[in-house]
């Protein structure tokens, strides 16, 4: 009767790349950002404990989720001891990496809704265009020079006050 079945605990870079659905150079590439780490077999050959794969599948959806190889690994480094992440640890990254995709789709939401005042302008203004002047917080405030408006606290402007909030000499 044949004995139970040896699980193979570590695997090769071919194997790896062919379960996790990655070129071998993007292991390489992985290994390189300090995003995996392998081991040395005794002739020389890189192999990987098999829970690198979940690993792999965690830096891949987070890659999907457009989160930075560096703040990837920073992620992971919040891993205790480097181990594979459990299922706590990916509620809790994909927690953040959640609310970073929030804040970007709310940045990009904020852009499309910019450029929608662009559509058919063709002005470029300094001035007027929120794509030209994306920092312009004092747009806001109304035209022309702000900074060189009176800000008196009751919107009135002081016998020596000067313009900018300036008191006179
Ligand atoms: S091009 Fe005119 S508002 Fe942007």
């Amino acid at each position: 009767m044949p004995g139970p079945v040896k699980v193979k605990r570590e695997l090769s870079v071919g194997e790896v790349a062919k379960r996790a659905g990655v070129a071998v150079s993007t292991l390489h590439f992985y290994e390189a950002k300090g995003l995996i780490t392998g081991n040395r077999s005794s002739g020389n050959q890189r192999r990987y404990p098999r829970e690198i794969l979940r690993r792999i599948a965690i830096i891949r959806v987070a890659q999907r989720a457009g989160i930075s190889l560096a703040d990837i690994r920073a992620a992971l480094e919040t891993v205790p001891e480097g181990r594979t992440p459990t299922q706590a640890d990916w509620r809790r990254l994909s927690t953040n990496w959640r609310d970073s995709l929030q804040q970007r789709i709310d940045s990009l939401t904020q852009l499309r809704d910019q450029l929608e005042s662009c559509i058919g302008c063709g002005c470029l203004s300094m001035a007027e265009c929120p794509l030209r002047n994306p920092q312009d917080r004092l747009g806001a405030d109304g035209p022309g020079p702000v900074l060189l408006q009176p800000v008196a606290k009751d919107g009135a402007m002081g016998e020596g006050d000067q313009p900018g909030g300036f008191k006179g000499a």
